[in-house]
């Protein structure tokens, strides 16, 4: 942990009160200690590549990764303090630790971090959270080529929507101004202009169903499609529902157009697809 006591520790990863103790006991164990540092050193190579070297998985058990987390804690917010990251962003983003360990504890009841993969991202310094939105930084890939915009291994920003509160359209506003320039500020050795989304809400299928002055519409529509797709399996019940059992849909609620659209498409026997797109800032 470094320079951090476990309640600073945790503050910093905006850890909910009911997650403490077990992360406690979790930074007690002993018997982890090598699978931690498989984990840690899975980190450290791509760390501050911008997933230029993707990170290896030694294990796929997440509360290795979450100590592995908490071990490079220190080391993140030393990166970020060195590019002149502002501590409100170094907060915001690492607050994503708690956020996933709350979503845990919802979906199964118990202490545990089923989303540690996407927590690789904050661990390897590659995600930024400006305001309301999540921005990674990263090369395009070559299935996202758009003429005159958008070329293979260009630098883009994947932009991401954490569960934390309306997506309202002036947040989002502010978020791309932020992005802009912030990653001019911070980043100027990997130029960006274009925004990319790929996910199960720019699927079509969404926007016939969605009020037109919906967040999520509003958000949607600012995006220009790109021509690539593949299928998204259960990842639209998963943000709707944070389950992936497709065995459960009778018992699902159907109380908001979201849900009704989801559980829709599902039950036509098509699979959402997670569609791409872009935006020029
Ligand atoms: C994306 C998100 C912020 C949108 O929330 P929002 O701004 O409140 O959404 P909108 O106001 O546009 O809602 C449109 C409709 O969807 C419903 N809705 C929005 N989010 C919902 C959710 N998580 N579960 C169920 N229904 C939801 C609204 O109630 C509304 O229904 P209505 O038309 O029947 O009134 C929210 O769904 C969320 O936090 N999701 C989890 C994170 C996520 O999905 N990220 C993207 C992953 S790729």
């Amino acid at each position: 942990m470094g320079a951090y006591d476990e309640d600073a520790l945790f503050d910093l990863l905006a850890i909910d009160e009911v997650d403490r103790a077990d992360c406690s006991r979790l930074l007690r164990r002993a018997d982890d200690a090598e699978q931690v540092a498989l984990a840690v050193a899975a980190l450290r190579r791509s760390f501050g590549s911008f997933n230029q070297i993707p990170v290896d998985e030694p294990t796929q058990e997440p509360l290795v990764w979450l100590k592995a987390f908490f071990t490079l804690t220190p080391r993140v917010v030393a990166w970020s303090r060195r590019h002149d990251i502002p501590e409100r962003v170094i907060r915001d983003t690492l607050a994503d630790v708690g956020r996933h360990l709350a979503i845990s504890r919802r979906v199964t009841g118990e202490f545990g971090l089923q989303t540690w993969r996407w927590l690789t991202y904050h661990f390897t310094v590659r995600i930024f959270a400006l305001g309301r939105l999540q921005f990674a930084l990263e090369r395009a890939s070559d299935e996202i080529v758009v003429d005159g915009v958008l070329a293979a291994g260009d630098w883009v920003l994947a932009v991401h929507i954490p569960e934390s509160g309306p997506l309202l359209p002036a947040l989002v506003d502010e978020s791309l101004v932020a992005a802009k320039k912030f990653f001019a500020e911070h980043f100027p050795q990997h130029p960006v202009s274009v925004v990319t989304c790929d996910s199960w809400i720019l699927d079509p299928f969404l926007l016939d169903r969605l009020s037109p002055d919906s967040n999520v519409g509003s958000f949607v529509r600012r995006f220009t499609p790109i021509d690539h797709s593949s299928d998204g399996h259960t990842d639209a019940l998963y943000f709707v529902f944070r389950t992936r059992d497709l065995t459960r849909l009778d018992e699902l609620p159907r109380n908001t157009s979201l849900q009704r659209a989801v559980l829709e498409r599902l039950e036509l026997g098509e699979t959402w697809q997670v569609a791409w797109g872009y935006l020029t800032l």
